[in-house]
């Protein structure tokens, strides 16, 4: 979601060093050197790029558009049937009833797992979407106000439909005649909302500050929120994350005994969705220890309907974007994690035990014992991993943390006292197949002010956002992803490359068309190349959508269009089927910059008369039927 920003600020500089440190001066010196000048040889010239597509140009109206070639079609709407008994979607008669069997809203992170269990089969398999907050405002018929009011203007009943929106979809998809489709009445489908059950497992369950009224044990919550990005495991679980529950949430943090850790995790009192009006326990006034039961990554077992879904507590408490799973050289599992929000960090968490492909029931307690680190990106080109664990350092009883599920429900505050790196908003990462290094997207930043620069967040005002290279010791399958010791480089730095004002680092080959700013969320296609998912485009005027780029040989840093949202529409979740013939996309809040249902900026997918836009998970294929990307 882009809602904790907005606005523009002034750009600086960026220095020759971190320039050179994002490869743009070696680049830059290829292009410029006397061979580039020669006329070319009558003979085949080897492409700079692996991406063989005609880039898409630049468009942005009321639909989607995606390159020559290609297409993409709509697989999921919001409102469509999810379990076998669930309505028709009529958006004058919702209810949180017929929206818990329905595809939820804002549709975000999505994984896609074969079918059977265990196969690479491309063309039949579960999908399983987060689905990420409401937006009241072009939801209802008749609830005329503004965004920002909607959390005034709903009734219990509307908010309620808020709670059963979000969450999770997970559906059977299969593809026919190359076009994709789901499996209707699916034993598999179902809905995972603000109103399920989840048990609350590793260090933090069970702690003090995770009881409740409602929940004196401590190990159980009703409901997510704000299920944003997430992964998936190598045992076939999807994780979704918990991002900004507190938005979920009213009352005056000033106003409790536990005011500092409430704002530390970013609460004010803004009942955005109008909840604390109609449940007291979102209401931090009332019952302050419910917020520490959100914001948490979620584990949910796809291939089991009737499995309940776990807030795994061992992976920290933060604004939860992406989870990046690895399995290291011997076995352990390692989950790196953004954090979104302004000067948040980034993650990692190694598992004590090793994944057992012959043991499922064991790997799905995997993420409940590790250690959890937080990283410190030095000038240097050095990454150290500084571990969360109570008594070492200054995370004492002395110092606000007296044992460990304090360390893990106060995350952030824990990173702070070990000085760990202060990024430009930390949003999803992903792990390269074929080479073991890790990329880590910070969409932007307005409020780094220059005195605040440093080699990883290299620009004040930070309007474009940049990509972090996190490089394990090894590569590939012997990548060390335990170690304590990395280092880094600057993939890119975003934004508008006729701009020089801007320090935008792409390739010098990058089109007008083929730059992009405010990455979000990233996939890697089976030959390790990176595809980027943007969000908030719009701010410049121009489409989110989808680009790709190489981040090995000569065409590292050339980024290419491939994909357009419709007007409001932000680009989430891509994914990969194993074949890498297809990309799941979310296209997710189409028509959001309306005011209201009255005045609406667009109506798709469907452009019925009178109708709603509705967020929509689409299939990307080539025409042909090769792999995305060529
Ligand atoms: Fe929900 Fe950070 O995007
Ligand atoms: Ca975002
Ligand atoms: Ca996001």
């Amino acid at each position: 979601m882009n809602r904790i920003d907005g606005g523009s600020a002034p750009v600086s500089t960026l220095s020759r060093r971190n320039l050179l440190k994002a490869g743009v001066g070696a680049i830059a010196l290829a292009a410029a050197s006397p061979l580039a000048l020669l006329p070319r040889p009558a003979r085949a010239v080897a492409p700079i790029s692996t991406l063989t597509f005609t880039e898409l140009p630049r468009i942005y109206d009321q639909t989607h558009h995606v390159a020559d070639g290609y297409k993409a079609d709509v697989v999921l709407r919001w409102g469509d049937k999810v379990t076998a008994d669930a309505p028709a979607f009529d958006p004058a008669a919702q209810t949180a009833d017929s929206q818990s069997k329905q595809a939820g809203y804002n549709n975000d992170h999505m994984a896609y797992f074969p079918l059977p269990m265990g196969s690479q089969n491309s063309e039949r398999g579960i999908l399983a979407i987060n689905n990420e907050y409401p937006d009241f405002q072009i939801m209802f018929p008749g609830l005329i106000t503004s965004e920002d009011d909607a959390g005034k203007a709903v009734s219990k009943d509307q908010a309620d439909i808020g709670l059963a929106s979000v969450g999770l979809t997970i559906v059977e998809v299969e593809k026919k005649d190359g076009a994709w489709r789901v499996v209707e009445g699916s034993p598999l489908a179902r809905r995972i909302t603000g109103f399920t059950e989840f048990a609350i497992s590793g260090p933090a369950a069970g702690h003090d500050l995770m009881k409740t009224s409602e929940d004196p044990t401590g190990t159980k919550v009703i409901g997510t929120s704000t299920n944003c990005a997430g992964g998936h495991t190598p045992w076939g679980t999807v994780l979704s994350c918990e991002e900004w529950s507190v938005s979920f949430f009213g009352g005056d943090p000033a106003k409790t005994q536990t005011r500092e850790a409430l704002e530390r995790i970013g609460m004010a009192s803004e009942d955005y969705y109008g909840l604390a009006r109609f449940y007291d326990r979102f209401n931090v006034e009332k019952e302050p220890n419910e917020l520490n039961r959100f914001q948490w990554v979620v584990e949910v077992d796809p291939y089991d309907a009737s499995a309940a879904p776990v807030k795994r507590t061992a992976l920290g408490r933060f604004g939860h974007e992406g989870a990046a799973v690895a399995l290291n050289k011997d076995g352990r599992a390692v989950v790196y994690m953004g954090d979104d929000d302004y000067f948040e960090y980034i993650y990692r968490f190694v598992s004590t035990n090793a994944f057992n492909p012959a043991d499922r029931a064991a790997n799905l307690k995997l993420l409940d014992e590790g250690v959890l680190s937080v990283a410190k990106l030095n000038a240097d080109g050095t990454l150290q991993w500084m571990p969360l664990v109570q008594g070492t350092g200054p995370l004492t009883a002395e110092n606000g943390f007296p044992d460990q599920a304090t360390v893990l429900i106060n995350a952030r505050a824990a990173a702070d006292r070990l000085g760990a790196t202060k990024m430009d908003r930390p949003e999803d990462m992903e792990v390269s197949p074929v080479t073991g290094r890790v990329y880590a997207v910070m969409t932007k930043n307005k409020k780094r002010k220059p005195e605040q620069v440093d080699a990883a967040n290299p620009r004040a005002a930070n309007l474009w956002g940049q990509i972090v290279e996190l490089i394990p010791p090894g590569s590939g399958a012997e990548a060390d992803h335990a170690a304590d010791n990395f280092t880094w480089s600057l993939l890119v730095l975003a934004g508008d490359t006729a701009k020089p004002e801007i320090k935008a680092s792409f390739h010098p080959e990058t089109t007008a068309n083929g730059w992009f700013a405010t990455p979000d969320n990233i996939a890697m296609d089976p030959k390790g190349r990176l595809w980027i998912a943007t969000d908030g485009q719009n701010d410049f005027g121009i489409a989110d959508g989808v680009f790709a780029m190489d981040v090995e040989g000569p065409g590292r840093g050339l980024s290419r269009a491939l994909f357009a949202c419709p007007t409001g529409a932000e680009a989430t979740g891509p994914f990969f089927t194993p074949d890498g013939k297809t990309m799941f996309l979310s296209v997710q809040h189409p028509g959001e910059d309306s005011e209201s249902v009255a005045k609406l900026s667009t109506t798709w997918p469907d452009f019925a008369p009178n109708g709603l836009p509705r967020p929509a998970v689409v299939a990307i294929t080539r025409i042909d039927g090769g792999e995305i990307g060529g």
